[in-house]
């Protein structure tokens, strides 16, 4: 049996009742949502609309149709920048970002965007709240950061941004990734105007899910048009959320398993799951640190960090390490770059990044154990061969 450990790609296992859900609708719902008005089609467009409910519970949104779905976070970030931005604004953003946070801004430069973003350095890897209140400039409109980072496990004080943000009448943006489902995240109280889901890691449910929640006062063009099962009579797309901007039959049996996932976590609560998770993190960076020849990157205190350790071991490259790992010990971990050059630029770990260890609730003492034991070997026969 093999240890997964790679859970900042994409969440496995998933609850049970994620599956059992995607298979009660495959076998006795199935209708299109919203669309035909049949007992079927009624069935599935109320499973969509109990999914943004829970989201709406989970994220403290007060009106769950400023949920839009997407097929996952990269797809609600290029929509939110897209649909907001103008030439001329300009973005204030972090060092850490994922490609799909930096490639559409990166774009959006080409496009007369400009963009300042913040570094953030070893240790921690933390942001300054200062050097970003310093980059507010006249043209400022929106400030977009992750919450928590996919290489080093920083999180961002999201409740301290969302301050600067309003003081200064910014828009903020946050991609949540990574710690949707795993870190308690309060539209309200932190201030957000738009926030990027994923379905598929903290929360659970199936590869193509997720969403964009956007602030009702927030308006967003979209990039694409067409049918939403409303005002059918009119060949111009309907301008209330969240038809505006989703058009198209969207993937209804991945809501539905995506809404067993949210439950399963509401059940569970986010303390307990984060609580499992940190004591995971715990034994793990301490059994790193025990071995000479391993680099940790970021944040010592669990308290202050994600269940993401980045790594690397003297003399053996991170390929070949996930190799050994993967071959010889049935433990799968992520290896390179994880999408986040501007992270690894960061880190000083360009161009072959490092071994990445991201664990979920469903991981064990003993898993971690069997990989610190598994490490061990790998330096003792690097220093034995050298
Ligand atoms: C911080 C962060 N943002 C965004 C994404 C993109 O998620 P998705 O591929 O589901 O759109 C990831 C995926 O690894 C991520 O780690």
């Amino acid at each position: 049996m093999f240890h997964y450990m790679d859970n900042a790609a994409t969440s496995f296992p998933k609850p049970e009742e994620v599956l059992a859900v995607m298979e009660h609708f495959f076998n006795n719902t199935g209708g299109n949502p919203g669309r035909s008005g049949h007992r079927l089609s009624l069935k599935s467009g109320e499973i969509v609309y109990e999914t943004r409910d829970l989201l709406a519970q989970l994220f403290n949104i007060e009106d769950p149709l400023q949920i839009v779905f997407t097929l996952n976070a990269t797809m609600a970030m290029n929509m939110a920048l897209s649909g907001l931005l103008k030439p001329g604004d300009h973005v204030i953003t972090s060092s850490l970002e994922h490609n799909s946070l930096a490639r559409p801004l990166r774009y959006m430069e080409t496009k007369g965007v400009e963009i300042t973003r913040i570094s953030c350095s070893p240790p921690d890897f933390q942001i300054s709240l200062e050097e970003l209140e310093q980059s507010i400039q006249k043209n400022t409109r929106l400030i977009a950061l992750m919450h928590g980072s996919n290489v080093t496990g920083t999180i961002f004080p999201l409740k301290e941004i969302g301050k600067i943000a309003k003081k200064h009448s910014l828009y903020f943006m946050v991609d949540a990734a990574q710690t949707a489902g795993a870190y308690p995240i309060d539209v309200q109280r932190e201030g957000i105007h738009m926030l990027a889901f994923t379905g598929h890691k903290g929360l659970f449910g199936p590869q193509g899910t997720g969403g964009l929640y956007i602030d009702p006062r927030l308006k967003i063009e979209s990039f694409i048009r067409g049918g939403t099962g409303s005002l059918s009579e009119e060949d111009r797309q309907p301008d209330f959320m969240p038809d505006v901007l989703e058009s198209g039959t969207p993937n209804a049996m991945g809501l539905a398993g995506l809404s067993a996932g949210v439950k399963y976590i509401l059940k569970e609560g986010i303390d307990k799951i984060r609580g499992k998770e940190e004591e995971l993190t715990f034994f793990l960076l301490k059994g790193l640190k025990e071995i000479d020849g391993i680099k940790v990157f970021g944040e010592e205190s669990v308290k202050r960090r994600m269940p993401i350790i980045s790594f690397l071991v003297d003399g053996v490259s991170p390929s070949t390490v996930g190799e050994i790992l993967d071959d010889e010990y049935n433990i799968l971990v992520r290896v390179g770059l994880h999408c986040s050059p501007w992270a690894h630029e960061s880190m000083g770990t360009i161009p072959e990044g490092t071994v990445r260890v991201s664990l979920s609730y469903f991981n064990t003492e003993k898993q971690v154990d069997n990989l610190i034991k598994a490490l061990k070997e790998i330096v003792k026969e690097e220093v034995e061969t050298s």
